[in-house]
């Protein structure tokens, strides 16, 4: 585990899970993917110019998916920024502690798989970007 305030988005990528493709369907397989899972929860219903998340947090992993349709993810660690489009539910985007994530651009029926390392905590958010810089030692 590492900690946040020195996460950077290189820390944050792309993994591909195991998938089993048969003629009646495919069937993906999340096991054993960074941290150890407390919470699940899924973001759906999301009108087309709404934008989400605005916030970082200090400890959580989180392992982001489209699980169907399409959204944008845009990661900042106060310095850099990636932006990346999650269209795949054979891919997920694990984000390490201490990024910045913006959402934006849901596809209809977009629907968005978290997968969480920790129980949802209020405390463990950081919701104010100027918070999140003096977080990150950003503004001195
Ligand atoms: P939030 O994490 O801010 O979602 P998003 O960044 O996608 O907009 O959560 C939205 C609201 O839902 C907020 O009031 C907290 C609540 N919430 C819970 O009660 N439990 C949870 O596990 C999560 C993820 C959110």
């Amino acid at each position: 585990m590492i900690d946040g305030i020195n996460t950077t988005i290189h820390d944050c990528h792309i993994i591909q899970l195991r998938t089993v493709l048969r003629p009646e369907g495919k069937l993906t397989i999340i096991q054993n993917e960074k941290f150890d899972l407390k919470r699940v929860y899924y973001i759906y219903d999301v009108p087309e110019e709404a934008e989400r998340g605005y916030h970082a947090h200090k400890t959580l992993y989180q392992l982001v998916i489209a699980i169907s349709g399409s959204f944008s993810v845009r990661l900042k660690d106060g310095v850099r920024e990636w932006n990346v489009r999650l269209r795949d539910p054979k891919k997920g985007l694990l984000i390490r502690p201490g990024l910045w994530r913006e959402m934006s651009n849901f596809s209809v029926g977009a629907v968005c798989l978290v997968l969480a390392s920790e129980l949802y905590s209020e405390e463990d958010y950081i919701r104010s970007y100027d918070s999140f810089l003096s977080y990150k030692k950003c503004i001195q």
